[in-house]
């Protein structure tokens, strides 16, 4: 089984043939990433992580029990392409409410991603006293919200466990020999990982960036890999246009940005997969909005915010393209109850499973945007296991670079990170 991608909801907006024609002149920018010719081309080094990245796994498993071992919880710093793959795998897989008793549960944070004084006083305080683990993970090894995050982290937990074992609840993952951090693990004898050189963050989650936390957390990266594998062989490996969902995506796309549909949201009816649409919104934010191009990427969690965006999406600006992560069959199974009294008449419902529901609403509004303006396309997805998420994830990266080359962007660059990091550090004061 494997997630495909459905355009009919896009055939009244940009046609079957045209989606055809541009999937045809497409190819060519898969070959210009294959064959590494086209923009950014040093920095395609995720291109084969699918396979890769296989290697690692006994070496990240091993430690990731380590770690789980010593502590109940472990805090993953980081922020942006540092950050996000993780945390959108972690939380789509954990279930949404722990039972306390569990046992078995290791407990993840995350911290580094912003810099709010009441965020980290309550994440000390809700850690004093307990042994913890800390997963610092940054390339450049500098960046500002996770070294502050790191300091205040190390700071608490040198209060807490045996100086003598400090480096042992510490694991960096960052560059083999540049930056701060690697200076600090070399000499701190923490365990490290490396990022590799040709690979950007926002493209990072095959590397240990993604999986370490992630089998930290408890989740099978084997399957997580080898749904990338799977995925780059429809993808990566398949010249064949129309059946590759990927320049697919990326032609649709393309061909709607250019009748003016210049929003994409990226919605779904699982709350699970929030942080997949946060994942998502960087990689196609910093990878085409550039030169004064680019699709704006969005999000919303359906039907949660059918109660609150639902009326602009239905009859505000025509600019929107939706995109939903259409998942076919949920975990566990729950039935709606009958009820004698009937007072909020849903006995009609009675005896149905909450996916049924859930399955005719994303129908429904699917139908009711359309027919309002909104092309919507359609990622159907089995199931929220590891195996489809790495191939969902791996199908997004290569979308997107096909993407950006159809846009005439580098999708691979992101100059414009650096502004606000110039002024903050001006008006911090930052020496040199
Ligand atoms: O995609 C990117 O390059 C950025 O989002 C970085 O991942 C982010 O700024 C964190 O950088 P670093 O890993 O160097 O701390």
């Amino acid at each position: 089984m494997q997630i495909d991608i459905d355009l009919t909801n896009c055939y009244s907006f940009t046609g079957k043939y045209e989606i055809a024609e541009e999937a045809e002149k497409s190819l060519l920018h898969l070959e210009a990433l294959v064959k590494r010719t086209g923009p950014g081309s040093n920095f395609l080094g995720w291109l084969d992580l699918p396979e890769e990245s296989s290697r690692q796994i006994h070496r990240i498993n091993k430690t990731a029990e380590e770690l789980r071992s010593q502590a109940p919880a472990s805090v993953i710093i980081g922020i942006g392409g540092s950050y996000l793959g993780a945390r959108a795998v972690i939380e789509s897989l954990k279930p949404p409410f722990q039972l306390a008793d569990n046992k078995l549960q290791h407990q993840v944070l995350f911290a580094g991603h912003n810099i709010s004084e009441d965020f980290h006083s309550s994440l000390l305080a809700y850690l004093d006293g307990k042994p913890f683990n800390i997963i610092v993970i940054s390339k450049s090894g500098t960046t500002t919200e996770p070294a502050i995050a790191f300091r205040l982290l190390k700071k608490h937990l040198e209060d807490i466990v045996p100086a003598g074992r400090l480096n042992k609840h510490i694991i960096a993952i960052t560059d083999s020999d540049k930056g701060a951090l690697r200076i600090l693990a070399n000499r701190e004898g923490y365990k490290s990982f490396i990022i590799p050189d040709d690979v950007g963050g926002r493209y990072s989650v095959l590397t240990p960036v993604g999986l370490f936390p992630i089998a930290v957390a408890g989740f099978n990266i084997s399957e997580f890999v080898e749904g990338a594998v799977q995925m780059a062989s429809s993808t990566r490996d398949n010249n064949m246009a129309k059946s590759n969902p990927a320049i697919l995506y990326a032609s649709a796309r393309n061909l709607l940005y250019k009748k003016g549909k210049l929003i994409e949201i990226l919605v779904n009816y699982e709350p699970s997969l929030h942080f997949i649409a946060e994942w998502w919104k960087q990689l196609f934010g910093e990878s085409e909005g550039k030169e004064g191009k680019g699709i704006f990427p969005a999000a919303a969690d359906l039907t949660t915010d059918l109660h609150s965006l639902g009326q602009y999406m239905q009859d505000g600006e025509r600019i929107l393209i939706e995109t939903v992560l259409s998942v076919n069959s949920p975990k566990t199974a729950l039935t709606i109850p009958a009820d004698q009294e009937n007072l909020d008449k849903l006995n009609y419902l009675a005896g149905k499973r909450l996916s049924e529901v859930n399955a005719k609403a994303e129908e429904g509004t699917t139908m009711a945007h359309t027919g309002g303006g909104i092309p919507v396309i359609r990622i159907n997805i089995p199931g929220i296991e590891e195996r489809f998420l790495g191939q969902l994830l791996y199908f997004f990266e290569i979308s997107c670079a096909i993407s950006g080359y159809l846009l005439g962007v580098n999708p691979f660059d992101q100059p414009g990170v650096e502004a606000y990091k110039k002024n903050m550090f001006k008006l911090l004061g930052k020496p040199g």
